[in-house]
């Protein structure tokens, strides 16, 4: 499987996708130091200076497009595992993207894909964005989120990193429908019983979080008693 390396790229998952577009082999990994233009979920900016390791890794999917969103959540718990064996028991999911470490956020996840007639897909790009260390001021938006996978003393080899969370992936690819990553998601994810502001369309809306479903998506319960299953595609929560 080949890995293209890069100092700066606008968006390793643009490169990947134009590698997808021309041809490249699933496991196609796309790496950076740095990016000048990093995409988040819901058309947010991903702040992506040098000190993070950004990733993109192209995946031809033989399952329908209905269950690429499988894909985020299967990362999530290759990362953690990744990052346990690393730094130990402190990594933790919050739905549906994001990792956390210590309360603030250490990693990013955004998949992004291509129908293909009959309900299939193209392609599509894993692209996960993980803060290494503090190298450079933080914009004061990010101050009280934006948190460290690891110490100033820790050395990371990105590229080695990189490809030990793609065969972590790996992994629990070829049975990513049949979902056997989801206990061990649900045990990492830790907003199961938390109250929580569910925002949607610019409304931020009070909900006691449940659990997830079967598909990973977000069973929340709102003031009135009516209960929701939201997908990552429609809100974002906030704690
Ligand atoms: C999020 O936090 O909403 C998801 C962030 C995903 C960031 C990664 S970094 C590698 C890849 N390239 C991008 O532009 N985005 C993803």
């Amino acid at each position: 499987m080949k890995t293209y390396k890069f100092k700066c790229v606008d968006s390793t998952n643009t490169v990947a996708k134009q590698l997808a577009r021309e041809g490249a082999d699933e496991g196609t990994l796309v790496t950076a130091d740095r990016q000048d233009a990093g995409r988040g979920r819901l058309g947010r900016n991903f702040f992506s200076p040098d000190g993070g390791l950004y990733m993109s890794l192209l995946l031809r999917p033989e399952f329908s497009a209905a269950d690429a969103r499988l894909i985020t959540t299967a990362a999530a718990v290759a990362v953690c595992r990744v990052l346990e064996r690393k730094k130990g028991n402190c990594f933790s999911i919050k739905w549906v993207n994001d990792i956390y470490k210590d309360g603030r956020k250490v990693c990013g996840i955004l998949t992004e894909s291509a129908p293909s007639p009959g309900g299939k897909l193209e392609w599509a790009i894993l692209g996960i964005g993980i803060n290494l260390f503090p190298t450079c001021p933080v914009p004061s938006e990010l101050e009280s989120i934006l948190g460290f996978a690891f110490d100033k003393e820790d050395e990371v080899d990105k590229t080695a990193l990189a490809e030990e969370i793609r065969d972590e992936f790996f992994l629990l690819y070829p049975t990513l429908c049949e979902r056997t990553f989801a206990a061990e998601y649900r045990d990492r994810m830790f907003l199961t019983g938390k109250r929580v502001s569910v925002i949607r369309d610019d409304k931020e809306i009070p909900a006691l979080v449940k659990g997830t479903d079967n598909d990973l998506r977000l069973l929340v319960e709102y003031a009135d008693g009516t209960q929701d299953a939201l997908g990552a595609g429609e809100v974002s929560i906030r704690l």
